[in-house]
Parts: structure tokens; sequence; C-alpha cells
């Protein structure tokens, strides 16, 4: 894969898929600039602790990895915000808590993409990665909740639904700057969920299994070297065969 030497941002870095998606962009020869709320600044790894709801924290974050790192090739919108109480069934959602959602999850991929397309079209390149869901295309098949507490938000239909059409958007606007930007939406990931959730998914998905990290970010990992150097726009859907039904 031809991503050499390429300079990538991954946003969410320290979580369950950030995690797996900084690592195989290393094994392929890209150097990481870690980003994520939970992480301690250590410039020197570069491991920056940005929270990227906030204006003031992305300008200041993103000036010193400037500093440090004068030309990046990528960025990867991958952080998962949320507030406390995300998960309540449609009846419970409070107003504030949907408009908190769609502001941490949804308005935070338009303020750090805006920031690092600036500096993309000073070097007339750059990719960008967003991380959306199989439920930002399809609706959820409910009955996989069954007989558990769990649900899927209502609000996570309507931000991943939006970041995939802002990646088309983004897509259309900058292709004559050479900066591409895709959409990679992964079906569930099994992270240790109650076990009558994990065996009613797996039923639904052709390939029989929830996924892992590990089948995700391969996928981010092409996108954003030079092989896809022709894809732009694209919403690649890594999830078993789930929407293929
Ligand atoms: N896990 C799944 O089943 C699944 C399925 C489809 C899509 N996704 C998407 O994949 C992405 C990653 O999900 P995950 O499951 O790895 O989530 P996760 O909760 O394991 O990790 C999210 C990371 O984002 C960081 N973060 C949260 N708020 C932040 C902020 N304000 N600023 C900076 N960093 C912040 C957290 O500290 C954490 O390290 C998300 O966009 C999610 O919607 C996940």
């Amino acid at each position: 894969m031809k991503l050499n030497n390429k300079i990538i941002l991954v946003t969410g870095s320290e979580g369950l898929i950030g995690r797996e998606i900084c690592t195989t962009l290393e094994s392929h020869g890209a150097k990481v600039i870690r980003v994520d709320i939970s992480l301690q600044i250590d410039r020197s790894a570069a491991k920056y602790n940005i929270d990227i709801t906030s204006e003031i924290s992305v300008r200041n974050g993103l000036e010193l990895i400037f500093t440090d790192h004068p030309k990046i090739d990528g960025l990867v919108n991958n952080a998962y915000p949320r507030t406390s109480d995300w998960g309540n069934k449609l009846e419970d959602i409070a107003y504030s808590s949907w408009r908190k959602n769609v502001d941490l999850q949804m308005n935070s991929v338009f303020l750090l993409s805006q920031r690092m397309i600036e500096h993309f079209k000073e070097n007339k390149s750059g990719s960008i990665v967003n991380i959306a869901s199989i439920y930002g295309t399809v609706g959820p098949s409910f009955e996989v909740y069954d007989n558990t507490e769990m649900t899927m938000p209502a609000a996570y239909s309507a931000i991943k639904g939006g970041i995939i059409n802002f990646s088309r958007y983004l897509a259309t606007y900058l292709g004559g700057y050479g900066i591409r930007v895709n959409v990679v939406s992964p079906g569930g990931i099994y992270d240790q969920q109650n076990e009558a959730f994990v065996k009613a998914y797996e039923k639904l998905v052709p390939l029989q299994r929830m996924g892992n990290p590990e089948d995700i970010a391969p996928t981010v990992a092409f996108l954003l070297s030079d092989d896809a150097g022709y894809i732009t726009g694209q919403n690649i859907i890594v999830d078993g065969g789930w929407t293929a039904r």
C-alpha cells in the first residue's frame, strides 16, 4: 500500500477502532499523529490532547501539531464523543440531548475538517476518511436488541447519515484542489456486548459474525493511500454483508 512516509492525523486514536487504525497505518509505513481527549500530551511521540468539540482546543491543538509536523497528508475523523444518556430509546430522548449529540458528533467533524482543509489546500493534496456507520445508510433491525437493555440511538442515524452526505459535498467541492474525501461505514464491532444481542446480530450477518477493529482498519488505510488516488466521495461499507439484505 502506498502510504510510506505519509503523516496522518487520527482522532479518537485511543478508542476501540482508533487504536487499530493507528497501528495498521504505522504497519504500512505511515507516521501517525494521535489525537484524543484521553491522551496526555507527548509531542515527541506525536500524541496530542485535543477536545475535538471545542473550537479553542482544536485551534490551540492544531497550532502545536502544525509546528511539530508542517505537512500533514491525511485526516481520519474517528472520535466518538457522546453524552452520558446516549442510548436512551426514542421516547426517552430529551431534545437537549439530541441537540448536544448532533453538536458533539457531527458538528465536530465540520470543525476539524474545515481547519485541516485549509492546510490541505496549501499543499494541493490531502485525504480525509470519515468513520460513519451502517446506520447512516440503513435503518436498524431492532429485533437484535430484544431481551437486552440496548438500543440504537435515534440521533446516530441523523448524525452518520449527515456525515456521509457532508463527505460527498466535500469531495465535489475539493476535488479541484487534489483533496479526496471518503467514508468508511463499519457494521457492529464485537466488544463483549450482551450475549443475546451478539447471537441475534450474528444471525443477520451473511458472514455470520460481528466485525473486529482489524476488519475496518485496512479499508481506512487503503483510502488514505495513493492506491486510492482516483477514489473520492465514496462510502465503503465494511459490515460482513449486513446491508446486502
Ligand atoms: N464500535 C462500533 O460498533 C462501531 C460501529 C460503527 C461505527 N463506529 C464508529 O467508529 C468510530 C469509533 O468508535 P469506537 O467504537 O472505537 O469508539 P470508542 O468509544 O471506543 O472510542 C472513541 C474515542 O474517541 C475519544 N473521544 C471522545 N470524545 C472526544 C473528544 N471530544 N475529543 C477527542 N476525542 C474524543 C475517546 O476518548 C475514545 O478514545 C465512531 O465514529 C463510531 O461511531 C463504531
